[in-house]
């Protein structure tokens, strides 16, 4: 006995081991051995047997290895917790079905040595020693094997699988059920295997797995085929399916924003087929166009380049065939599905993130001909407190409660619960995203069960599924939503708002030009608050905005001749000719549901610059620019030989020392009848400065100088001219030089109050009506010389 414990320490290491009396139970937690499939972790050994305790069955001791021919009283016992590779190698050599590397061995020793060589859920029994009796090995005290041999060493295989009782050699079939096409099987290291379809597979109830899987894209979030979740966080277009076994064919989806700048929805889907080299986009609305035209569309089936498309008040329905395979597309404005169905369980050639939503967003993302220019850049908006992020939670969890727990069996709720949660925490509550994410659930659902998608919404106390949007058209900077009113309405993305939303306003600022005032609204922010942007007008109620039925932008305007109801108002410098934008006024109306909308805006007139410019004689016309106020108009000093103001002084006129010449004062631009011109005084000097002395006054507070009675003005103040005429004089003293300067104002016409009172002689008095403020007044000078 010792001679072969020497030999049998040097093959696997027993050495050191303590002597035990026998009958003994030793613990082998350490090194646990699987006997014909079971697990075991204390032994039982006496003088005959050496047998497994069963823990967890009342300590039975039925499996065993019996037959030694009486063990002497004692025994050695040890745990080798490192067999040395030798030993590894030798067991590997004599029982190749055993695979994997060894674990430990349990060692017992006496006259004959029993060693137990755990390789994990494998394990071969080693028997050794001077036996010359049948070992039995026995599994619930029936024999399995047996070892019946003088041979020095004895070593057997007792890998096993044990399912019920019943023991299964390697690669044998422990069960199969064709309905469900799963499958038992012990594997090539003794360890039962349940297969069955792949997470992508139906069973079709003949033990035939076809590809059968719903990728579903709702919000930002896409649940592949194998229900992995993954989210969008850009504005761009991905592909969600492609592939060599879906030859030519190509489903993208294109991301945008809406109420918020980092939450990207599913915004359109598109079809591409590479054969007849066309594209079939659904967009929010439901339309659906085949390049660059729509089609008009209904429930039934409309095959187009081999595609059946149908639209019914829940979406669009692209069917596409392609040799064995079935493609479903369905987009209702907020949600895409793609069902795909084929031979064979698994399909490793897919492509997209509905093959695989975790692949880098890089390599899925469409080149930039697909989307707009930045579609990539991430935002990030301050978080909104109005989300409440457990009662968020609270709500996605239903999809774990009736009456979803009926689609449980046949759809995994799991990622339609963590797309939901994911959303709705970084997303206002509004625009009916709870119930989208129930409806994509239940949609899925519902194409494997029997509960009806109708039937499970409204159990969820959410309203039918409906493609809400179907038909109300908004364009590339509006997405479609329910109102206040509950009726689906264009309201702005967040990136096109933005700019508007941070200055305040409704619009772009007011545009002035030359006498016309106009103001753009942008339509979607005026929806958003609820207003009816084609019901709002200015001050006089015809006067309307135009709606751009393409931007929805809404423009207002009125101009000088035709002000619709604007209110003139003069302060020190400027005229302002101001309305406002109003909702419609229902006088019938008692109350109103709707905020007013009252927005002002304005242009103005500036009274012309303080400027002089002498001109001589020979250039006889001044015409001054006025560009100072964001409405224009030029001031005109002409001077004339005749009443009629037609002989115009030319270079060539010979104009006489006492002869009667005209000057007229003109306005061009100032044409709403509303504001005048007044010529607030004239007079000359012999030099350009008009403050210089001598000085000759001519008209004097809008009134001819009483004291040159040849002095005579015409049309002061009544409307955009005025004239004076006067006998030509020279200054007696100085050089030839005369120049002549005015003070000009412009002034709101209110009952002819712009005329200056001139009672002429000396009792004329300075009127409290005149409106024009003297200090602002402009100067134009003309000059002439002898
Ligand atoms: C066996 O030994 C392990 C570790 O020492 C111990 O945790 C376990 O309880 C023992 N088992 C029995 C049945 O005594
Ligand atoms: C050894 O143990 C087995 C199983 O418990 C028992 O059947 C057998 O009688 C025992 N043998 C001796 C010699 O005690
Ligand atoms: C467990 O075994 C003991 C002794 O063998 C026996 O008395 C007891 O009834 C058994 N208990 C059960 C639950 O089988
Ligand atoms: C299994 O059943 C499906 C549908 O009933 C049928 O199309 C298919 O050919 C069957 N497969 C086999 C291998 O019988
Ligand atoms: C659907 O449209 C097709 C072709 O446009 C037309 O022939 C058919 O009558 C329509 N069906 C219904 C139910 O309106
Ligand atoms: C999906 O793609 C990721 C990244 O390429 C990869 O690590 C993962 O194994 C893929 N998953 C499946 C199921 O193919
Ligand atoms: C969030 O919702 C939960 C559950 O509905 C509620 O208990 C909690 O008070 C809410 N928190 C806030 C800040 O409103
Ligand atoms: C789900 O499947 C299990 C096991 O196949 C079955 O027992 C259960 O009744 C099924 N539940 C439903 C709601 O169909
Ligand atoms: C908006 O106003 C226009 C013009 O007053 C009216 O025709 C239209 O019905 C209104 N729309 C809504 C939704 O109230
Ligand atoms: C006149 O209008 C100008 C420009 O809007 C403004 O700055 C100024 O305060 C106004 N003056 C008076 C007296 O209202
Ligand atoms: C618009 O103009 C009216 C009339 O001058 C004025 O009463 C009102 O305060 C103005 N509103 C705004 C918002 O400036
Ligand atoms: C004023 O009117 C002239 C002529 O119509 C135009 O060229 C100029 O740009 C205008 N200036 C402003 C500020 O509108």
């Amino acid at each position: 006995m010792l001679c072969t414990l020497l030999y049998l320490s040097a093959l696997i290491g027993l050495a050191g081991a303590q002597i035990f009396s026998l009958p003994a139970v030793f613990n082998i937690s350490s090194c646990p051995i699987t006997f014909y499939g079971q697990k075991y972790e204390q032994i039982y050994v006496n003088s005959t047997n050496v047998c497994f305790i069963d823990l967890f069955n009342n300590q039975t001791r039925q499996d065993c290895i019996v037959g030694f021919p009486l063990l002497a009283g004692k025994a050695l016992f040890q745990i080798n917790p490192f067999p040395s590779k030798d030993a590894e190698n030798y067991i590997h050599m004599t029982l190749p079905t055993i695979t994997g590397n060894i674990k430990c061995i349990v060692g017992v020793g006496s006259l004959s040595d029993v060693y137990l060589a755990n390789f994990g859920t494998q394990t071969a029994v080693i028997i050794g020693g001077s036996i010359s009796s049948v070992i039995s090995l026995m599994v619930n005290g029936i024999t399995v094997d047996t070892l019946n041999s003088n041979t020095f060493w004895q070593l057997l295989d007792v890998s096993r699988c044990r399912h019920s009782g019943v023991l299964y050699k390697y690669g044998e079939v422990v069960s199969s059920d064709p309905d469900t096409c799963s499958c038992v099987t012990c594997d090539d290291t003794a360890v039962l295997r349940v297969t069955g379809c792949p997470r992508t597979g139906r069973c079709q109830g003949n033990n035939t797995c076809v590809f059968d899987s719903i990728c579903t894209v709702t919000g930002p979030t896409v649940i592949d085929f194998l229900s992995q979740v993954n989210s969008v966080p850009d504005r761009c277009a991905y592909s969600l399916l492609s592939g060599s076994s879906v030859p030519g064919f190509h489903v993208l989806g294109n991301f945008r924003e809406r109420r918020r700048k980092d939450v990207s929805f599913v915004d359109s889907v598109t079809l591409q087929l590479d054969g007849p080299g066309v594209q079939i986009q659904v967009d929010q609305d439901g339309r659906v166009w085949l390049d660059k035209n729509t089609l008009t569309l209904n429930s039934t089936a409309q095959v187009v380049h081999g595609v059946e498309l149908s639209k019914d008040q829940t979406g669009v329905t692209a069917k596409v065939v392609l040799s064995n395979k079935v493609v479903l597309v369905f987009f209702d404005g907020n949600t895409a599905q793609i069902h795909l169905k084929a031979p064979g369980g698994k399909d490793p050639s897919l492509q997209g993130l509905c093959a695989n939503s975790s692949v880098p967003l890089s390599s899925v993302r469409l080149p930039a001909a697909y989307s707009a220019s930045g579609c990539e850049v991430h935002y990030s908006d301050s978080a909104d407190s109005s989300i409440n992020c457990t009662m968020m939670t609270e709500r996605c969890n239903l999809l774990n409660e009736a009456p979803f727990t009926a689609c449980h069996n046949y759809t995994n709720p799991e990622p339609y619960i963590t797309a939901c949660t994911d959303t709705m925490c970084n997303y206002p509550p509004a625009d009916g995203l709870h119930c989208q994410f129930l409806e994509a659930y239940a949609r899925a659902c519902s194409l494997y069960s029997s509960n009806t998608l109708e039937d499970l919404m409204s159990e969820a106390g959410c309203s039918p599924p409906k493609a809400f949007c179907q038909g109300k058209m908004c364009n590339a900077h509006e997405f479609c939503a329910e109102n206040t009113g509950g009726e689906p309405s264009c309201f702005c993305r967040a990136i096109f708002a933005s700019p508007y939303i941070s200055a305040g306003t409704f619009g772009d600022p007011t545009i002035c030009m030359q006498n016309s005032a106009s103001v753009t609204l942008v339509g979607c922010l005026l929806e958003e608050k609820g207003f009816n942007y084609s019901a709002l007008h200015l001050n006089d109620q015809t006067c309307t905005g135009q709606v751009d039925e393409q931007t929805h932008m809404v423009t207002f305007s009125f101009n000088s001749s035709n002000t619709c109801g604007a209110v003139v108002t003069i302060n020190n410098s400027q005229i302002f000719y101001m309305n406002t934008i109003k909702s419609q006024n229902s006088s019938s109306d008692v109350i109103t549901h709707q905020d007013q909308v009252y927005i002002n805006f304005s242009c103005f007139y500036t009274q012309p610059d303080v400027k002089t410019v002498a001109f001589r004689i020979m250039d006889h016309s001044v015409i001054q620019q006025i560009t100072s106020g964001p409405w224009n108009y030029t001031v005109t000093m002409k001077a004339y030989t005749d009443a009629g103001l037609t002989q115009a002084v030319e270079l060539s006129t010979e104009v006489q020392l006492n002869q009667k010449i005209w000057v007229e004062l003109k306005t061009d631009g100032l044409d709403g009848g509303l504001v005048t011109v007044v010529t607030d005084s004239c007079w000359a000097t012999n030099q350009a400065s008009p403050s210089g002395s001598p000085r000759y006054d001519l008209i004097i507070k809008g009134c001819a100088n009483p004291t040159d009675r040849t002095v005579q003005v015409k049309g002061n103040g009544l409307g955009p001219s005025n004239s004076f005429s006067f006998n030509m004089f020279r200054f007696s003293s100085n050089s030839g030089d005369v120049y002549l300067h005015c003070k000009l104002n412009l002034c709101v016409k209110q009952n002819n109050s712009c005329t200056p009172i001139c009672n002429g002689g000396a009792r004329r008095r300075r009127s409290a009506r005149v409106q024009y403020e003297a200090d602002s007044s402009a100067f134009i000078t003309m000059a002439w010389t002898h």
